[in-house]
């Protein structure tokens, strides 16, 4: 297969200044609801990428799970290699690709830790056996072998028998981006796709177009 022959017309729709909120949140959820609509599959799935200490760049998949007063909200190990290079330096970036619709958007900002009690909030809400995954996960660590991976998972398992609440992790819970830009891409014929960047001036939003 020779790849380079794989070309695709982007032309399904496009984005002008005059269809964009004044607010990216409100643009945002809009976008997501319409991926949503669209059965985009994993929709809320994003890549986050983050820079480590020496400065090298990350990426992986993690999963969106809020938007609070603006921020965007997502879970997991905070001692994983992600947890240790947010410690680092807290400037990431988001990516979502929704190929059905031709659409990504781009958020970029600072990454803080949730509060306990929402960690713990949503922590309570999944089910048990990816609560007991989150205990029995040392994530990022190399481990001797898969069997001893399954082994963890039943000790931990074991462990927490008969209770019916599982406590939080104190490695686990959520981070929330506050964005300093979010961009819209729309893909357009020929490549000539459409871009609109919002971005954080004085507390406020400028909006501007850039080239494809
Ligand atoms: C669709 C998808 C969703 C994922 N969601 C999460 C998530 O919400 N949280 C998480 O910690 N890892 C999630 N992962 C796994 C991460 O991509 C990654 O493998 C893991 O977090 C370890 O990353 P790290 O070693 O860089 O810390 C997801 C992976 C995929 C493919």
């Amino acid at each position: 297969m020779n790849l380079a022959d794989i070309r695709k017309q982007y032309q399904m729709a496009e984005l002008n200044l005059s269809d964009c909120n004044d607010d990216p949140i409100i643009q945002f959820k809009a976008w997501m609801d319409e991926a949503i609509s669209a059965e985009v599959r994993e929709a809320t799935s994003m890549i986050l990428a983050t820079i480590d200490a020496e400065g090298l760049p990350h990426g992986r998949v993690v999963l969106l799970k809020d938007i609070v007063e603006g921020q965007f909200v997502f879970y997991t190990n905070y001692e994983s290699d992600k947890g240790q290079q947010m410690s680092a330096n807290p400037a990431v970036a988001l990516t979502f690709f929704w190929p059905q619709l031709e659409r990504q958007i781009r958020i970029e900002g600072s990454v803080s830790r949730q509060d306990k009690a929402e960690s713990e909030r949503y922590f309570q809400s999944r089910p048990r056996d990816s609560q007991l995954s989150a205990w029995a996960s040392p994530q990022s660590n190399v481990v001797s072998s898969k069997a001893d991976l399954i082994k963890l998972r039943a000790e931990v398992s074991a462990k927490f028998e008969g209770l019916e609440k599982l406590p939080l992790p104190p490695n686990w819970g959520g981070y929330q981006v506050n964005p300093s830009s979010i961009e819209f891409w729309q893909g357009r014929p020929s490549r000539y796709h459409d871009r609109i960047k919002y971005q954080l001036k004085d507390n406020g939003w400028t909006i501007t177009r850039l080239a494809p």
